[in-house]
């Protein structure tokens, strides 16, 4: 599994929903909300008038039934039979038929196999009732939040106020009582704490510091180096003093999770460039071995970040060691042109960049170094003071090209993509006019959408 996975269950009210959106703005990771899913199986059954108790008529329907996913301001958004139900999901008609749906080993079953396909879209805080237990029970990432009946109910009292016909604070709690008791003691799947998730009681716990705990538990994973770090500390000293070095955007890197940083490729410097401002991660980079033949190199280039490439096995040798790096939720710095630019301008990508980015699954953070080409190019023999800034684009998904794989002409597609990306960071570095495309009309409309419907505030429980 190239990409990661954080389950975030509990019962209604607990903050889930707020805080694995909150955890997944913060990762640059993909928000998947599980419990919208049963709701949307619910809204077509009810919407088509069928009956939401008789499993053979909730079957039959699954079987014809069309839900398609897209990647919409971070989180997963869908069609369903070509129509986006957008907040009708959220209706009281659908809250109150969803568990009985929800309990159908038929709709269970359905809808898990389509919540294990969302890895397609990258690494994933995928928030539910049984994502830790039954979706993905590998999951390296496992939370389970509770909080007290009463507090659950003054937070759900507390996004419902305002509304009209307002219910008393025993209604609230008991409806949630009796959800819980439904969710929980069903057969198929139910409310459950994996057995290897940590609890985490938010009662009286802010949510900034619930989401604190678990994005803290996941950068944790990052591999720590001393020697990298005072490498880091001292190469950006002198880059600060002797080039002016700056960098902008880097919050676009996800501090967590596989990730490909794809840079253009000017200077010997670039490598250390790319990494040197990015305190949260340990940045790998790959070279031959031959470069580290003697033993103290060896011991450095090993904890500076360097992966060895045994140039005897050739490509597919350093495509297993960059998926390894990946795959174990690291972050690879790689230059799509292969080799430095002899003029300063960007060069066209190389295909073999493509299939390794279709193969890892991971984001792709496009960076543009800007100035190591005047500071450092091909043949110089010292580093002159030019100005050097280096650019972080926003992480594309691997969604963009999920429709490009399994040919040669796809992998190369991805690559030109990349490139493109870079390119369009390099034109706004040099202050030139941005040539961007509007996004496809569905997401589109579904931006407007989410724009319009009142999706629960990002800064209270809910
Ligand atoms: O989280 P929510 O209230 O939107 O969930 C709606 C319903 O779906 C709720 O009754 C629990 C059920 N659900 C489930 O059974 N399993 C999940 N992984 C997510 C939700």
């Amino acid at each position: 599994m190239s990409t990661f996975i954080i389950a975030i269950d509990g019962p209604a009210a607990s903050g889930k929903s707020t805080v694995s959106r909150r955890v997944a703005a913060a990762l640059h990771w993909v928000h998947v909300d599980s419990g919208s899913l049963y709701r949307g199986v619910t809204w077509k059954l009810l919407r088509d008038g069928l009956s939401c108790r008789d499993e053979q008529v909730v079957m039959k329907m699954l079987m014809s039934l069309r839900m398609e996913f897209f990647l919409v301001d971070g989180g997963i958004r869908f069609m369903i039979d070509g129509e986006d139900p957008g907040m009708k999901i959220r209706s009281e008609q659908v809250a109150e038929q969803v568990s009985v749906v929800a309990a159908m080993p038929c709709v269970r079953a359905w809808i898990g196999e389509r919540l294990r396909s969302m890895l397609r879209f990258g690494s994933l805080a995928m928030e539910g009732r049984d994502i830790g237990t039954v979706v993905f029970p590998d999951a390296p990432f496992k939370f389970f939040l509770n909080a007290t009946p009463e507090e659950r109910a003054r937070r759900r009292l507390g996004d419902l106020s305002g509304a009209e016909g307002t219910p008393s604070f025993s209604k609230v709690k008991t409806s949630l009582l009796r959800r819980d008791a439904l969710d929980s003691e069903r057969a198929a799947a139910p409310l459950a704490r994996a057995a290897d998730a940590r609890v985490i009681d938010t009662t009286g716990l802010s949510i900034d510091d619930v989401v604190a705990q678990i994005v803290n538990a996941v950068r944790k994973t990052e591999p720590r180096s001393l020697v990298y770090r005072i490498c880091r500390f001292l190469l950006k000293v002198w880059l600060v003093l002797w080039c002016r070095f700056e960098s902008r955007g880097e919050q676009q890197v996800p501090p967590a999770g596989g990730c490909i940083l794809a840079s253009n490729h000017a200077s010997f410097l670039d490598p250390p460039l790319v990494g040197c401002n990015l305190a949260h991660r340990f940045i790998r980079f790959m070279a031959r071995d031959t470069l580290f033949r003697n033993p103290v190199f060896s011991w450095w280039g090993m904890r500076v970040g360097v992966v060895m490439l045994d140039r005897t096995k050739g490509d597919i040798g350093a495509m297993k060691a960059a998926l390894a790096v990946l795959k174990a939720g690291g972050i690879l710095c790689l230059f799509p042109e292969g080799t430095r630019t002899r003029d300063g301008e960007l060069q066209p990508p190389k295909g073999g960049i493509g299939f390794l980015i279709a193969k890892a699954r991971v984001p792709v953070v496009p960076v543009y170094v800007d100035g190591s080409f005047r500071a450092f190019p091909r043949g110089a023999r010292w580093v002159q003071p030019r100005k050097i800034t280096v650019h972080y684009g926003a992480p594309l998904y691997p969604d963009a090209w999920s429709e490009m794989t399994g040919s040669k002409d796809g992998y190369e597609r991805i690559a030109a993509l990349v490139m493109e990306r870079i390119s369009v960071l390099e034109r706004k570095a040099r202050g030139m006019p941005a040539k961007t495309s509007p996004p496809p009309p569905i997401i589109a409309s579904m931006m407007k959408s989410c724009e319009n419907a009142c999706i629960p505030a990002r800064d209270h429980y809910s």
